[in-house]
């Protein structure tokens, strides 16, 4: 159900959550001083206590206020507003511990979309997952909420998201900031800034992860999808392809976007995911015959994730 922005206001302010439009993904929102709605996060979500959620502000200096001042992010400081999370130390009586799933740390981002600043500045910190069912892929439009929460559930209407993946996040580690999730902000993006390349630390077996949520399945349709680098003629099937290239003729091809402009393809990825699954589609192969890098990484490293072969 769409909803105006202070009806969202309204909502927000009295401890209910609202499915909010950011750059990245749409979120489900809960105001950080509202415990019975972060509560209603998880629980609508069916996410697990362990997974921390990422606060939204309108600015630095809030985020000075749960962390005190914040002398490590000068050179990161252009990339907000934006889709970039940073996780910081923070002073925990602060933060409620079901934010930050009893960590000393929070994620904090600064989101880029006129709507959510809007927002942020009427209803102040809030907190917001990506809005879908734990494990499916994430929100870029608001019928995909609705698909996961039902036709009744409240939604500010901000069209598609432009970027179409989830935020970079990072934190900083023996003095040099390392990339726990990949995102819409590739590591190359950040190597001027920085003055370095930051590592992407992948989870190692057995190990827990730095990101809670890198434990977690995700991003996945109930489609099966099989990750391919070659097609030969005379097979048949549906193949989650680019515009840039060409497919034996007997196979049916569903357009992700072209690879020599990887941002199309992460602007359409969750939606044709979504797509999968509303035409009943069993099982499709994926063309992950290219290049991991830049944003085709995250590209790469989602469709993995979908396929359950990470
Ligand atoms: O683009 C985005 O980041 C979107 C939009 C709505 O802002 N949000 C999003 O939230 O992707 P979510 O909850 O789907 O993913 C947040 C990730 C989780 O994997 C969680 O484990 C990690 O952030 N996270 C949160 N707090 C953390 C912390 N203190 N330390 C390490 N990882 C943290
Ligand atoms: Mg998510």
């Amino acid at each position: 159900m769409k909803i105006t922005l202070s009806e969202a206001q309204q909502l927000l302010m009295t401890g209910h959550v609202v499915g909010v439009p950011t750059e990245t993904v749409y979120g489900l929102g809960a105001s950080l001083s509202q415990p019975k709605a972060i509560e209603e996060i998880f629980r609508l979500k069916g996410r697990p206590a362990n997974n921390p959620l990422i606060i939204h502000v309108a600015t630095t200096e809030r985020i000075e206020q749960f962390t005190g001042p914040l002398p490590d992010i000068e050179k990161l400081k252009g990339f907000w507003p934006g889709p970039m999370t940073l996780v910081l130390p923070i002073d925990p009586t602060k933060i409620p511990e079901r934010v930050r799933a009893g960590l000393t740390t929070a994620a904090f981002r600064i989101p880029n979309h006129p709507i959510t600043q809007k927002l942020l500045a009427l209803t102040g910190p809030l907190v917001m997952p990506s809005a879908n069912l734990s494990g499916r892929p994430s929100s870029t439009l608001p019928e995909h909420i609705e698909e996961d929460f039902g036709l009744d559930f409240p939604v500010i209407d901000g069209g598609p998201c432009l970027k179409g993946l989830e935020s970079t996040i990072l934190i900083q580690q023996h003095g040099q900031w390392k990339i726990i999730r990949q995102g819409a902000l590739s590591p190359e993006q950040f190597e001027s800034a920085l003055g370095y390349l930051p590592e992407v630390v992948k989870k190692s077996k057995g190990e827990n992860p730095i990101c809670p949520g890198q434990l977690y399945r995700h991003y996945a349709p109930k489609a099966h999808l099989i990750l391919r680098k070659e097609f030969s003629e005379g097979e048949k099937g549906i193949i989650l392809g680019y515009s840039n290239r060409t497919y034996p003729k007997s196979y049916q091809v569903m357009v992700l976007g072209s690879l020599s402009h990887p941002e199309s393809i992460s602007e359409n990825l969750y939606a044709t995911l979504r797509e999968l699954d509303q035409r009943g589609i069993s099982e499709v192969f994926v063309d992950i015959n290219f290049e991991p890098v830049g944003l085709l990484a995250t590209i790469a490293e989602r469709l993995q994730k979908a396929a359950h072969s990470d």
